[in-house]
């Protein structure tokens, strides 16, 4: 059999067995200082990475290294406190090893959420932003021998995020009185932020938000069949010129994104909650 697989079988077998062999329907990946939501969760089970055969051990900051199970709004979740991220040296199997084992535990929707910058010049530093859809510039991560089981070699990627889970998420910000934006994410490896050039350079291209994340775990998500529902947090505006004084800097992004996932959390759980 193929290693990658078995890696993935054992893994997924271990996680069953921690969480009494429940099925869980959703999946959530919480982004850089959007671990909050986790706290949310009913009855939590708590599995670190460190634990799981064959996992890598998330290194970012702002990311815990858990898997979390358990109810939120009244549905069976499995929570990723923390990812893995290219940039930390993981090859991309392991960056999206906890999707596909998502998928064999029965996992039908992910959400997946990310602090990023704004490129688009609407936006504002603490606005949540659903993408609509993404430009890889990461190493695609489906390459290599094509895993037949979880899905075919050359996987559609026109409907990569749900129109559906969009249209839902509309409607219960607007009951809420949340402002939403919408764009597309256009992801890069980092880890250094983008010069002023480039940011005008993504700019021009389409991308309304910059980030180092989310794509490889979409990609693999919509290989497998899963559905995705993906926000940004807007945790700076990325700088299209060089102006002193101005920096990005990794605890800003966090303190920002803190900030916004009280409001992604509650529209997360309230989707979860209609499915
Ligand atoms: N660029 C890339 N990734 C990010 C940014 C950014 O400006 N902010 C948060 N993550």
């Amino acid at each position: 059999m193929d290693d990658r697989i078995e890696r993935i079988h054992a893994a997924a077998r271990f996680v069953s067995e921690k969480i009494g062999g429940a099925t869980p329907l959703a999946g959530i990946v919480l982004g850089s200082g959007l671990g909050k939501l986790a706290d949310m969760i009913e009855d939590p089970i708590v599995i670190p990475y460190k634990t799981i055969p064959g996992f890598p051990v998330s290194t970012a900051v702002g990311h815990k290294g858990n898997y979390i199970f358990g109810k939120l709004g009244g549905k069976p979740v499995l929570a990723m406190q923390g990812r893995f991220h290219y940039y930390e040296g993981y090859s991309m199997e392991l960056v999206t090893i906890s999707i596909r084992v998502m998928k064999v535990l029965g996992v039908q929707y992910l959400f997946v959420s990310n602090a990023a910058g704004g490129t688009n010049p609407s936006f504002k530093v603490g606005d949540l932003m659903i993408i609509k859809d993404h430009i890889n510039m990461l190493p695609n991560p489906l390459i290599g021998p094509n895993m037949d089981e979880f899905g075919p070699r050359f996987p559609d990627m026109t409907c990569a995020y749900d129109k559906g889970l969009i249209a839902k998420a509309l409607d219960i910000a607007e009951k809420m009185g949340t402002k939403l934006q919408q764009g597309v994410y256009f992801g890069t490896t980092g880890p250094t932020y983008e010069t002023p050039a480039e940011v005008r350079f993504f700019a021009s291209v389409g991308a309304d938000a910059l980030g180092m994340s989310t794509v490889p775990e979409v990609i693999v998500a919509r290989h497998c069949g899963i559905i995705v529902f993906g926000m940004s947090c807007i945790t700076n505006i990325s700088n299209t010129d060089t102006v002193a004084g101005v920096l990005n800097d990794g605890d800003d992004v966090v303190s920002q994104a803190n900030a916004a996932a009280d409001r992604m959390s509650e529209i997360f759980k309230q989707i979860i909650a209609s499915l």
